[in-house]
């Protein structure tokens, strides 16, 4: 809890402080000798509660069409995203935006680019009723699982009744993905003292990416979403994209181009880049970013420090056996894929 409060305060500071030189000094004096630290081995959970959950977040009977499930577009096989530019939802239609990981979201000061749920519990609900995403309603979706026995069964020893709400869904939802988490990776095993984790050229990257400020804004334990930064701050971003980022939520013209600093764990994994999804490859990511947010004309042998340093951050993936989930019976409402 202290340590969360004291990265809120850091992530405060980081934005007032983002592009002065005593960035650095202050994230050091606030958190002890590096800006990043690692994941947590494990996470306090209730074990029932996210096992409910994980049945939930692979059920594609949550969508109107009984075919896309949160792990359709938030693949636990491709580090918890779809790897397209934007997602694919109910009937094919093209998602406006990037689909971010959900591995290690629970770090996250809020949900979403624009930040526009609270947690993950809020957030939740909205992709089961999105008609551009699972296209149910929530209504529907609490018919399906009502109608099915062994549901009512898991629900009422997670909550100690029968009763199934979407209240009671998206908290068991958020508890699974409490459990996404990854730590080990090699660059966590270097913060923790081994030396040998991490090669040369990933040192020189990590050590390049303290120096020249990518970490005023990608620090923390997930290297990244716990602030909102201008996207373009020393030169504009070209996209066709129409988001207009935190202004969507707030109004207020200085948050247009604001988003959530995405997490660059697992980054290696998480292609392609920004939300709108139209950068390919990590090496131009950390080239525009250099460009655009810093005023930095990276070489190419700092690029590739760079960009050794970010796949260091690959941790542990979630691994567990594939869910079984209950089947349908006559009382189900029928799936409508077409
Ligand atoms: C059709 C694809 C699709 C489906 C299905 C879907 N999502 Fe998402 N998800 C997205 C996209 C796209 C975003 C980003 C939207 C935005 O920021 O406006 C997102 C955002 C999120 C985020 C926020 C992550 C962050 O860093 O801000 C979480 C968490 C999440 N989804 C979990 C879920 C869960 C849980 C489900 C199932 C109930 C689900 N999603 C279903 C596409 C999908
Ligand atoms: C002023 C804050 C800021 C600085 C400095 C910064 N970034 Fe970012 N970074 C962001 C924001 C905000 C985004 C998300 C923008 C979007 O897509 O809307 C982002 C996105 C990224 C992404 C893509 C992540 C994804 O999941 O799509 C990478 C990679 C990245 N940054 C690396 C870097 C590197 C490397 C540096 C230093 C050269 C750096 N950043 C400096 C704020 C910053």
């Amino acid at each position: 809890m202290k340590k969360s409060l004291s990265l809120l305060l850091i992530s405060v500071l980081v934005s007032l402080l983002v592009n002065t030189p005593w960035t650095l000094t202050v994230l050091q004096a606030a958190t002890g000798s590096e800006p990043i630290s690692p994941v947590q081995q494990m996470v306090k959970i209730n074990a029932k509660k996210a096992e409910l959950g994980k049945r939930l977040y692979f059920d594609p009977r949550l969508s109107k069409s009984g075919f896309i499930s949160c792990n359709s577009c938030h693949n636990l096989s491709l580090g918890g995203t779809d790897n397209i530019a934007t997602s694919i939802g109910h009937k094919w239609q093209q998602g406006p935006i990037n689909a971010p990981t959900v591995l290690n979201s629970s770090y996250n000061i809020a949900q979403f680019w624009n930040g526009r749920a609270k947690d993950l519990k809020e957030q939740a609900g909205g992709p089961i009723a999105n008609p551009k995403e699972m296209a149910s309603t929530h209504e529907l979706a609490l018919e399906v699982l009502k109608s099915i026995p062994q549901y009512r069964k898991e629900f009422a020893q997670v909550y100690g009744s029968e009763e199934i709400t979407i209240d009671r869904a998206t908290g068991a939802i958020a508890e699974f993905e409490n459990t996404l988490i990854t730590p080990n990776s090699r660059f966590d095993q270097w913060l923790k003292g081994n030396k040998k984790a991490i090669s040369a050229e990933e040192l020189a990257g990590y050590n390049l990416f303290k120096s020249s400020g990518c970490v005023g804004c990608h620090n923390g334990v997930a290297v990244g979403g716990g602030s909102f930064q201008k996207l373009g701050v020393l030169k504009p971003y070209s996209t066709q994209n129409p988001a207009q980022g935190r202004f969507e939520v707030t109004q207020n013209e200085a948050d247009k181009m604001v988003f959530k600093v995405p997490t660059l764990r697992n980054i290696e994994l998480t292609y392609p880049y920004f939300h709108d999804g139209e950068v390919k490859t990590l090496k131009d990511a950390v080239s525009l970013m250099g460009q655009i947010q810093l005023g930095k004309e990276f070489s190419e042998s700092e690029k590739s420090q760079l960009v050794a340093f970010l796949k260091t951050l690959t941790g542990d993936q979630p691994s567990f056996p594939l869910p079984i989930l209950p089947p349908s019976n006559e009382k189900t409402p029928q799936p409508e894929p077409f």
